[in-house]
């Protein structure tokens, strides 16, 4: 299969999810039109779209087929968005660049960049409640997105790694650090799509197993994006974890180890997902490209 063009191709439809998302809400003015606009910059400034599009490619190998999937995944990147928002912050790591464009508290001021966030995040959760699916099952995704995102899941890896910044973390905590902060998130966004084709408990597992070895994978190919990347190609400030004094897998293992562990995990998460046969080859895909992307 050509990943170029399915990456292509499912950004294509959550981007037009997210632009007529936004722009149904500065056309009907409830919001206000500062805020709109701060949110409209965040979202819209070009992301992966990452999160989505794995809770699309586990929905379809999970054998789902419905459009109801696409306001349920764009969900995740409202989320996802909101946590970079508060994570540049000067509060938290202080970053002024964020996908080749200035970071939406240098833009907005940032007192408009939390509220930014803050609106993105609650909206999450209205845009799924609008999704065309049973009940039972959008409580289910509900479920899934806040403990994902929630203290037990992103915010809760957040906390851990603010409070050891600048301290030399134990093992354990950056593994803690790491599956909670990025890879709870992309666990979530995998559970998601498998729960919103009705998939069946084992295939569940197999691949929540995938999610939780392609999460921790995809944050310590960050790190090393952080250390070899050039600003042109992630479009952040690279250096900055070392900058900062974060405890990233680079700076406990060295480049070569962390390089080794994580293809160790997409080894395994491919291992995890073998009984989906050629149904699961974006997802395959996928995994691989996690760690050799250059952005
Ligand atoms: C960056 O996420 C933050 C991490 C969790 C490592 P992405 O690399 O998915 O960023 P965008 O959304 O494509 O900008
Ligand atoms: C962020 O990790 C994880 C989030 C929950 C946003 P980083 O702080 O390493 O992400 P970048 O490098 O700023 O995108
Ligand atoms: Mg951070
Ligand atoms: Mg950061
Ligand atoms: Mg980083």
């Amino acid at each position: 299969m050509d990943l170029n063009l399915y990456l292509k191709e499912k950004k294509a439809v959550i981007d037009d999810f997210l632009s007529s998302y936004i722009s149904a809400k500065k056309r009907l003015k409830e919001c206000p039109a500062d805020l709109c606009d701060a949110m409209g910059y965040a979202l819209m400034a070009g992301g992966k779209r990452v999160r989505p599009i794995l809770a699309i490619a586990s929905y379809e190998a999970s054998g789902g087929r419905a459009k109801a999937i696409v306001p349920v995944a764009a969900s995740l990147e409202l989320i996802h968005t909101y946590s970079l928002i508060h994570d540049d912050l000067p509060a938290m790591d202080n970053d002024d660049f964020r996908r080749n464009k200035p970071t939406t508290h240098k833009v907005f001021g940032e007192g408009a960049a939390i509220l930014a966030g803050d609106a993105l995040l609650t909206d999450a959760f209205h845009v799924i409640s609008g999704a065309r699916a049973r009940p039972e099952i959008l409580i289910r995704v509900i479920r899934e997105l806040s403990y994902g995102s929630g203290p037990e899941g992103m915010v809760g890896g957040q906390a851990v790694d603010l409070k050891l910044e600048g301290t030399k973390a134990r093992k354990k905590e950056l593994l803690y650090i790491h599956t909670r902060k990025t890879g709870a998130l992309i666990r979530a966004s995998i559970r998601i799509g498998a729960i919103m084709a009705k998939s069946s408990p084992s295939n569940l597992r197999a691949l929540t197993e995938y999610g939780e070895k392609i999460g921790l994978a995809f944050q310590i190919a960050d790190d090393i994006l952080d250390i070899t990347g050039t600003i042109e190609e992630t479009g952040k400030t690279t250096g900055a974890d070392r900058a900062r004094g974060k405890n990233t897998y680079p700076s406990t293992f060295g480049l070569k180890k962390s390089r080794e562990m994580a293809e160790e995990l997409v080894y395994d998460a491919l291992a995890s997902i073998k009984r989906f046969h050629k149904k699961a080859e974006p997802l395959a895909e996928i995994a691989r490209y996690i760690i050799s992307r250059k952005n």
